[in-house]
């Protein structure tokens, strides 16, 4: 039986919040919103151990309470991106997983997933011979932008999903791709694709949201007080 592990790249800034400090340390219900990303695998039976990945110069981390996450430990080895983070973290867990066990990567940015969908992830993929993400078909018309306020054209959405986290792929086989995909990709699953791979896609919801602009925020805040 292959164990299963969350990975949190939690190193960068989120320049696009506007906010004073990193986005993963913003308030929701009296705790910094990591902790709510957190919560979802510290709460599930079926996740063996969790990671963080920090920036080295990261100062806000200690001044919080983590004593409720006894699965939990931390890497100061936060990289130039997501990708290099995601790899550094993947590196400094290796001693205590096997190259089958399983990672769970997930966004700090993303407080509100719920046990059903991460039960659902797990129950899909953990048979699968790749992996597979959370993900949601497009809803909206897409359009591609000639300049920054005018259409060139639109995107058929027909087979179009926005990728979300968690994504759930084989420690031994994520970590070869994304050492051979670069520091660029944006997701896990992009590493495996460049590789060859069809992960799974496991359809979403849209409550389990990035928080990106200031108005996340406040979403997150209502679906996690709704949910308390
Ligand atoms: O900026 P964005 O929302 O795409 O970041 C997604 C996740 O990747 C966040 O949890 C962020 O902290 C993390 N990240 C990281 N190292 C970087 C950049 C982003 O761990 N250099």
């Amino acid at each position: 039986m292959m164990k299963r592990f969350a990975l949190l790249p939690a190193a960068g800034v989120g320049a696009r919040m506007g906010a004073g400090h990193p986005k993963q340390y913003l308030d929701i219900l009296g705790r910094p919103m990591i902790w709510h990303a957190l919560d979802a695998f510290q709460r599930h039976a079926g996740i063996a151990g969790m990671h963080v990945v920090l920036s080295a110069e990261d100062g806000w981390w200690n001044a919080y309470d983590w004593s409720g996450f006894d699965k939990l430990k931390v890497w100061r080895v936060g990289g130039a991106s997501r990708a290099q983070s995601v790899l550094n973290g993947l590196a400094a867990m290796a001693d205590e997983l096997s190259a089958d066990d399983w990672v769970l990567v997930h966004d700090a940015a993303r407080p509100c997933l719920s046990q059903d969908l991460l039960d659902k992830l797990i129950g899909e993929v953990d048979d699968d011979a790749v992996g597979g993400i959370l993900a949601m078909p497009v809803a909206d018309t897409l359009k591609r932008a000639a300049d920054a306020a005018r259409i060139a054209e639109t995107v058929p959405r027909a087979g179009l999903w926005a990728a979300q986290t968690p994504q759930m792929f084989r420690h031994g086989l994520l970590r070869a791709a994304l050492e051979r995909a670069g520091p660029e990709v944006t997701d896990e699953a992009s590493a495996l694709e460049l590789a060859g791979y069809a992960p799974r896609l496991v359809e979403s919801d849209t409550a389990n949201l990035k928080v990106t602009y200031p108005r996340d925020l406040e979403l997150a805040r209502l679906l996690l007080a709704a949910s308390a």
